[in-house]
């Protein structure tokens, strides 16, 4: 649970410290006033990723980032468990390079002491519902492999090591084909870096199989409680090496074939991914890219057997966006023990009255969620009642005093 506070020179925050309740908090507060950026830099500690923001430069309040020396603090104090943690993070504007290139510097220290991000990515964990969250769904299988990513890596820090690891041997093969390609020369040198890819893709690949069943099983149910049991959801992963299908079918394997890859050893896939590395490897020359892994995966979403990318109504795919967060909020728990917070930026105004209805009472269950809003008009009075509210302006929190009786 996340107790207190600090944000210096993040975004619109010059200098923040703020306690922080249990249960529901509320913030409300008019456009561009850092409603946002407020969840912005809870999540960041998280994930140590911004869920908006293109690059950490941005995170850095525009006025510090003139200074000498421009850092960003985000500073957090939580319990997990029955231990009290102090998670910090420093975003530090280097000096410019010889070609004039500034680079932004991350730090993280845990209880005081210095870390490496993946070492210290799921120490305190949390989960963004946002209105783009839709775009799991409906956007590009970038935005889904990305939200598999950013689930995994807060329960299992060893999956985050791995995908950093696989995506700079993917990076060294594709440069390796590309001068293959273009020069031509002895083909065994991609030996060593089929072995990397395919020994931390097929990581990648097992741990996959396995979330996306659990979430499947936590989605399902929730979803089908969302639309009062109109309505099934069936989460497809449609890996590119797909350790089930035969060689001649990889790639193309039907989506209706719902098939059982639980039980495929981890060994097991990556010697089949090295295998198919090793087919492929002619037309990855003529290519210059690597065409199998899991950077090309894909997970689909079913709806009463229809495909809700491609088919699912506006509505449709936003219950669903709804029932995968929540099972993600589940997931997360069960498997780390300890209940993320759950963030929830202007989510509300989308839903219908039923749906936002169920969405209120499931945060009054969470051990700490937090919504924001422009308009408190869209809460019932029952729930503010039993929520803390916060008003958000201009960079600044102003929180109740808390009441004496
Ligand atoms: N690096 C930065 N330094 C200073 N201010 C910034 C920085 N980045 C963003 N801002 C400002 O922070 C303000 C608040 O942004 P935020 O997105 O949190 O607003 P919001 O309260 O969520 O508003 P909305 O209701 O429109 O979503 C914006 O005016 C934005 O220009
Ligand atoms: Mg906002």
């Amino acid at each position: 649970m996340l107790k207190h506070l600090s944000l210096t020179n993040f975004r619109n925050y010059v200098r923040l410290e703020v306690d922080f309740p249990k249960g529901l908090l509320i913030c409300v507060g008019e456009n561009a006033q850092g409603k946002t950026n407020l969840l912005e830099a809870i999540y960041y500690l998280a994930t140590f990723l911004s869920f908006q923001a293109e690059s950490d430069r941005q995170l850095i309040h525009f006025l510090a980032l003139h200074q000498p020396l421009a850092v960003a603090r985000i500073v957090a104090e939580y319990q997990r468990g029955s231990f009290n943690h102090r998670l910090e993070v420093r975003l530090i504007l280097e000096k410019e390079n010889s070609n004039g290139i500034a680079r932004i510097r991350k730090e993280v220290l845990l209880d005081g002491v210095k870390q490496k991000l993946t070492a210290a990515i799921g120490h305190f964990s949390a989960v963004i519902f946002l209105p783009d969250s839709i775009q799991i769904i409906e956007g590009p299988p970038e935005e889904r492999r990305r939200f598999l990513n950013l689930a995994i890596g807060q329960v299992n820090p060893a999956y985050t090591e791995a995908l950093v690891d696989f995506n700079r041997a993917l990076q060294q093969r594709n440069a390796l084909l590309k001068l293959l390609s273009e020069r031509g020369g002895d083909e065994s040198q991609l030996d060593f870096w089929d072995g990397e890819v395919s020994r931390w893709g097929g990581f990648l690949i097992h741990a996959r199989i396995q979330a996306l069943e659990e979430l499947e099983a936590m989605a399902a149910p929730r979803h089908r409680q969302l639309t009062r049991g109109k309505e099934g959801l069936v989460v497809l992963y449609l890996p590119s090496y797909d350790p089930y299908a035969p060689a001649g079918l990889q790639g193309r394997f039907p989506i209706e074939v719902a098939v059982n890859r639980r039980r495929i050893p981890l060994q097991q896939i990556q010697e089949g991914y090295l295998q198919a590395l090793r087919q492929h490897r002619h037309t990855d020359i003529q290519k210059g890219v690597t065409s199998i892994g899991p950077h090309r995966d894909e997970i689909r979403f079913l709806s009463n057997g229809l495909d809700l990318g491609s088919y699912g109504s506006r509505g449709q795919t936003r219950t669903a966006a709804i029932a995968l967060k929540l099972a993600e909020l589940d997931w997360i728990h069960t498997k780390t023990n300890h209940p993320p917070i759950f963030l929830l930026d202007e989510v509300l105004a989308e839903l219908d009255p039923f749906r936002r209805l169920d969405l209120l009472n499931r945060l009054l269950e969470c051990e700490q969620a937090i919504l924001t809003t422009t308009e408190l008009g869209l809460i019932d009075s029952n729930f503010l009642q039993r929520a803390s509210i916060w008003k958000i302006q201009d960079g600044r929190v102003h929180a109740p005093a808390p009441q004496r009786n």
